[in-house]
């Protein structure tokens, strides 16, 4: 059977994958409330669309700190990688780079900074601090190899309950036992593809600094450093002179402090709904965010070419993506990304022809017309107008 949305390269990633992998992707903390309050927060806002506006001609680029984005998608940092696809990392970067889109890099990812580097994608880091000294090696390293854009994720002060990783011991060090054998033997094809090369390795965490005593003491604890704050952000800002995102921002007052600091973006993000299962949809958040006036990129449940055109009209400059590609990378590697994105960037193009709206230049934030308007009833907590481009 073709597989015509997300929803399906899903379940074939399902299919394809062992469970405790297939989980690892898919799950969310505790009562995955968040996870499905993400989905939810996208079935809310109704596009009343506008008709006679001629849509012949289709535009989905868009602006991104100074650069144009052929659609408003960037890959999201994903650790371990490698479990959904042999060297997952090289493959979702190469389909970045095929598609024209920036790939993130984790810090707990297989690939190391220099091998994706070497693909020619363009490519951004994303930062976890563990430890000072490694965050500094590895912010210089990213800078040497040519990121262009840090990411910094402060959501992770320490990992969220991931009960579906708990059930299947999913937990590091992993050790195989008799039930995940089972698992992986009735995955015959994960198993020749993935599970032959053995565990994969953390691509990024065997340069100098890891030879300090501390570092790997800090390694080994596999704890973020907790005691990251505000001052700390400053100093990054000081240390990193290309643009600087931070990543897992909610509430308005954070967005506000972070702009003082002048990073030049934000990632409006719960994670996934993998940390607070409590914390609220970035969606339902967006129309605060935007006041600070920085560049947000939206993550968090996209699923849909249309969640994207919503989260681009509600305020949002672009948005990440990550299990919708991982389902691809699981399904089909590179090709699978590929695959996907494109399946996004369809649907974006469908519903852009079907609103009237022949290009994404439209932002709720600068423009209320009376008589040239449309609305996009949110339901969320307003009504968002705007202007014909
Ligand atoms: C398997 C998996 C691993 C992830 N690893 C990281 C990571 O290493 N660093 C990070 O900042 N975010 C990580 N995230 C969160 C993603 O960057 C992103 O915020 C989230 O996947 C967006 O939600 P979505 O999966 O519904 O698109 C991970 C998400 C998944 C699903």
């Amino acid at each position: 059977m073709p597989l015509v949305n997300v929803e399906d390269y899903r379940a074939a990633a399902r299919r394809r994958l062992p469970r405790f992998v297939f989980d690892y992707l898919d799950g969310g903390a505790e009562d995955e409330i968040a996870l499905r309050r993400n989905r939810a927060a996208f079935e809310d806002p109704i596009l009343t669309p506008r008709v006679l506006n001629p849509v012949a001609q289709r535009d989905q680029s868009v602006g991104w700190l100074g650069k144009r984005l052929p659609t408003p998608i960037v890959i999201a940092p994903t650790g371990l990688n490698g479990l959904f696809w042999h060297e997952g990392d090289l493959k979702l970067a190469r389909a970045a780079r095929r598609l024209g889109i920036p790939f993130t890099l984790s810090t707990a990812s297989n690939a190391s900074i220099e091998q994706v580097a070497a693909t020619g994608a363009e490519f951004w880091f994303q930062l976890y601090v563990m430890h000072r000294a490694l965050a500094d090696e590895l912010v210089d390293r990213a800078f040497a190899a040519g990121a262009s854009q840090l990411v910094l994720t402060v959501d992770v002060p320490v990992g969220g309950k991931r009960e579906r990783d708990l059930r299947n011991r999913f937990v590091m060090p992993f050790r195989l036992r008799p039930d995940t054998l089972l698992d992986i033997a009735c995955h015959p094809r994960w198993l020749w593809s993935v599970g032959r090369h053995g565990a994969p390795a953390m691509g990024n965490l065997g340069g100098a600094a890891s030879k300090d005593p501390n570092v790997q003491a800090a390694l080994l604890s596999r704890n973020m450093d907790a005691s990251f704050s505000w001052d700390d952000l400053a100093r990054l800002r000081d240390r990193w002179p290309r643009p600087l995102l931070v990543k897992g921002i909610l509430h308005p007052a954070d967005i506000r402090r972070a702009a003082e600091i002048g990073v030049d973006g934000i990632v409006l993000s719960n994670h996934g709904g993998r940390q607070l299962d409590a914390a609220p949809a970035p969606l339902s958040q967006l129309e605060e965010a935007v006041s600070p006036g920085l560049p947000i990129l939206l993550d968090s449940g996209i699923r849909r070419g249309t969640d994207i055109v919503k989260a681009r009209l509600a305020g949002a400059d672009a948005v990440m993506i990550g299990r919708a590609a991982l389902y691809g990378l699981a399904v089909g590697g590179e090709d699978g990304v590929v695959e996907v994105v494109k399946l996004l960037q369809s649907e974006i193009d469908r519903t852009q022809a079907l609103m009237g709206l022949p290009n994404l230049n439209v932002r709720s934030a600068v423009c209320v017309g009376e008589h040239k308007s449309l609305t996009l009833s949110a339901g969320i907590s307003s009504q968002y107008q705007w202007v014909w481009p």
